[in-house]
């Protein structure tokens, strides 16, 4: 029977396992010296080895010839946990089984004893995903670990489990394997398998899993499936190519749907499988970038860094974005750049960017707009009402209850100073997927204190909780008096940068001839608003000239 390479290379022994041999070691001792905890939490990338180290755990305990460090790899008990079907082990994956009913099941199984064998073993993957109330539950069976059960609780997100949890568990950082590692470890199967493949293409391969063992193994099966036993360079730069593509693509086309959820979701499966988030944001511009030369000077011209025909393909499929909303996807972008390299959380950065990203959709060029109102005939994407809020809205309260369920949610915690923070904010909002906290201006040094690392992670928690599902926390200067045109590019287009500067009496006159347009009119008995600034715009590309 055919296995895929990751399975059949799953290390049996801790003496196989690459990368990990700081928990090799700390395992082996306590076993020799039988101190083992009643709770381990495994912690890292995925394909790093906490699945293989859980099961090799499993087999140290109940091995015929155990508790042993070396397992036998023989005997009944050894053989069904390698083959998965122990009745001692059990593997539980909290990503789909998330409800409390679940862990009052794993309640029930673990208050009977080890039916044939000297340990239960639980074995819980992505564990940070249970629901609150089965985190409950599992910290009572913690607090009081019933004999002879021990828990292996897994994680890609640890970030995301509970301090309660982690206090009870012994914790263990998986770490990434290093391209070096990986390269010999490729070599020595490729070589056992009879493939041939230069050290070059290991070498690509290897930095291509960017610290995963799987994720470099399923790449390495990818290139075989395309090209047999006898690989050629030119093969392996062809599979990667593609294979780097396909996430690349799957979110430009959720930028295209304005799906938030799915840009947010891809964005995900970018951190899930290590990918480096600068090099995925240059290679998302690069793509924006020509999408945009590409409708300015057309698919043919030089400019551009990839072909006209996959030039073509992603045009065809961002069809449903202007010339404008690229250029403002690209300006998002761009803005990204020092947060990202500076930031010690560019993850919440990015998240952020693309929910305005997703936002962009309702925007629509003034004079559009105005056309519309006197019937010109221009198109509008979005209702009226919808218009109204986005353009030349000052900014609306908050709900006065998010706040004080945010502030509730953290004297849970009691972290009365970042309560006291709080209590500085001008605005907490509640906006789509998003907590917003802004500072009054001038109050610089509480956004800089809310920024912290620590106190963001606390701050979106909390957030989350208080709204009931999960949100990116963004955290802002007020902008009270600023008219936003929806861009969400709030520095650029603030009152403080008014572009080239035109000769005042310039302006006056021509915010007059604006306001005595009858289409401005209506705009303005309409929505109540005022006339705060005027701006020419760029006859290129039909947004705003910046300075
Ligand atoms: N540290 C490692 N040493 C050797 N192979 C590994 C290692 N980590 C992962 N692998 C390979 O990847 C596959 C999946 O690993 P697994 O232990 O399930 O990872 P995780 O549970 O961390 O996602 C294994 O079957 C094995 O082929
Ligand atoms: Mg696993
Ligand atoms: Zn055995």
């Amino acid at each position: 029977m055919y296995q895929v390479l990751a399975r059949k290379r799953r290390p049996q022994t801790f003496e196989s396992l690459i990368g990990q041999q700081h928990i090799a070691r700390t395992l082996r001792n306590a076993i020799e010296a039988d101190r083992l905890a009643h709770a381990y939490i495994f912690s890292g990338l995925r394909g790093t080895g906490k699945t293989s180290v859980a099961r090799i755990l499993a087999k140290c305990l109940n091995c015929e010839k155990g508790p042993t460090p070396d397992p036998c790899n023989e005997c009944t008990p050894c053989t069904e946990i390698t083959q998965g079907r122990s009745i001692d082990v059990l593997e539980m994956d909290a990503a789909s089984r998330t409800g409390v009913g679940d862990i009052r099941e794993l309640q029930e199984v673990v208050s009977y004893a080890p039916a044939r064998d000297r340990f239960k073993v639980l074995i819980i993957d992505e564990v940070h995903m249970l629901s609150k109330s089965a985190f409950n539950a599992l910290l009572k069976t913690l607090e009081e670990p019933p004999p002879r059960v021990v828990f292996i609780l897994a994680t890609t997100e640890i970030q995301k489990v509970l301090p309660t949890i982690l206090s009870r568990c012994q914790v263990f950082e998986f770490r990434r394997v290093t391209p070096r590692e990986l390269t010999l470890h490729l070599r020595t199967i490729c070589d056992s398998e009879g493939i041939t493949i230069t050290d070059e293409a290991l070498d690509r391969i290897s930095r291509a899993g960017e610290g995963s063992v799987r994720d470099s193994l399923s790449v390495l099966e990818r290139i075989l499936a395309f090209c047999g036993t006898e690989v050629e360079d030119q093969d392996v730069l062809q599979v990667l190519g593609a294979v780097r593509a396909e996430i690349l693509v799957r979110m430009v086309h959720a930028i295209a749907e304005r799906n938030a959820g799915e840009m947010l979701a891809t964005l995900d499966a970018v951190m899930d499988e290590g990918r480096d988030l600068l090099h995925f944001w240059s290679e998302l511009l690069a793509i924006f970038r020509d999408l945009l030369i590409a409708r300015v000077a057309g698919a043919d011209t030089e400019l551009l860094s990839r072909s006209p025909d996959e030039i073509r393909t992603l045009d065809k499929n961002t069809a449903t974005l202007s010339r404008e909303d690229l250029n403002r996807v690209l300006g998002l972008l761009v803005e990204l750049e020092p947060g990202l390299k500076s930031s010690s959380q560019p993850r919440f950065l990015f998240e952020s960017a693309l929910i305005r990203i997703a936002s962009l959709g309702a925007v629509v060029p003034i004079e559009k707009f105005l056309e519309s109102l006197t019937g010109g005939g221009g198109e509008l994407s979005s209702p009226p009402g919808e218009q109204k809020k986005k353009i030349l809205t000052p900014d609306e309260p908050a709900p006065a209850d998010f706040r004080s369920g945010l502030l509730a949610s953290i004297k849970k915690r009691s972290r009365p100073m970042i309560t006291a923070l709080i209590g500085h904010a001008s605005a907490v909002e509640l906006q789509d997927d998003q907590a917003i906290i802004r500072f009054p201006a001038g109050a610089e040094s509480f956004k800089s204190q809310a920024e912290r690392d620590e106190t963001m992670s606390l701050l979106q928690s909390c957030a989350g909780e208080a709204a009931g599902r999960h949100l990116v926390l963004r955290v802002e200067m007020d902008t009270a008096t600023e008219v936003r045109a929806g861009s969400g590019r709030s520095a650029a287009t603030g009152p403080g940068n008014q572009g080239p500067r035109r000769p005042a009496g310039d302006r006056r006159q021509l915010m007059e001839m604006a306001g005595s347009d009858p289409a401005v009119k209506h705009l303005l008995r309409e929505f109540g608003a005022q006339i705060v600034d005027i701006r020419p715009l760029d006859p290129e590309t039909g947004t705003e000239e910046t300075s």
